[in-house]
């Protein structure tokens, strides 16, 4: 039960038909207003329960916009195949968003030149850890021929866009994988851009895991607890926080 109120995903789900269950109990009660004030109420009481159940602040302008979405979308009458198609592209997406809590967004262009400029010389072994649509990996394997590129991804829709970009490169592997089951021990240089949510653990997992001198690279992202070794500024709103394990 625990580790199921850790999800955010329950939590909203949660405060949704918490804060349903009540508009619909104080309108039972006799409080017989039209639509827009129950939906105000909804939204005012779907806001408090998150806040409640520690849903960060994100969370809330969501939360109080869902129904009144939904019952907008319901005056569009679509059919209701768009729905499980539009809801079956989202998952193949960002399959990995409810359960690690990582979506998909991408490394800019400006970090995959930064990325390049830290890899140490020689025939490397490089993973990007999620590697999402694996821009940074034809980059980096283009300009490093003599190095080794490897793709970690578990979505499937990026999983596939992926291996179609990058199939013709010799120096370039994509793996169907969960990023944590990963051995990293092979690898010379860790990449990733994922979350806050996973950081913790995944640097106790690289700790364990890398061999001294290895470098672990995460895009944006902080270790808690732990300053990195070194930080590179990106144009635009990324930046790279290095470790030398
Ligand atoms: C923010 S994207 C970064 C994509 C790419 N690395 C880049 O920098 O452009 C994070 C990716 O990690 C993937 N991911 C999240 N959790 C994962 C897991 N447990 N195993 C494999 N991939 C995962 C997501 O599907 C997503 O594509």
């Amino acid at each position: 039960m625990k580790a199921l109120l850790a999800r955010p995903l329950v939590r909203a789900a949660l405060a949704q038909g918490g804060a349903l269950g009540l508009v619909l109990l104080v309108w039972g009660a006799g409080w017989k207003q039209g639509l827009p004030a129950l939906l105000v109420l909804h939204s005012g009481l779907a806001i408090l329960l998150s806040a409640w159940l520690g849903l960060p602040r994100w969370w809330w302008p969501i939360q109080a916009l869902c129904l009144p979405g939904a019952l907008a979308l319901l005056r569009l009458e679509l059919p209701s195949w768009v729905y499980l198609l539009v809801f079956l592209l989202l998952l193949l997406i960002y399959w990995n968003a409810g359960s690690d809590r990582v979506p998909l967004y991408l490394s800019s262009q400006a970090a995959w030149g930064a990325v390049a400029q830290l890899l140490p010389a020689g025939p490397i072994a490089f993973v990007d850890l999620g590697c999402g649509l694996g821009g940074l990996l034809g980059f980096l394997a283009k300009q490093r021929p003599e190095a080794r590129f490897c793709g970690v991804e578990s979505a499937p829709l990026p999983l596939l866009v992926s291996w179609l970009r990058l199939r013709g490169r010799s120096n370039c592997q994509v793996r169907r994988a969960d990023l944590w089951q990963v051995e990293l021990a092979e690898f010379g240089v860790v990449y990733c851009f994922l979350s806050p949510a996973p950081m913790a653990e995944l640097w106790r997992k690289a700790r364990a895991e890398l061999r001294p001198g290895a470098l672990f690279i995460s895009n944006s992202f902080a270790v808690p607890g732990v300053s990195p070794d070194f930080t590179v500024e990106v144009e635009g709103r990324q930046r790279l926080l290095v470790w030398r394990v």
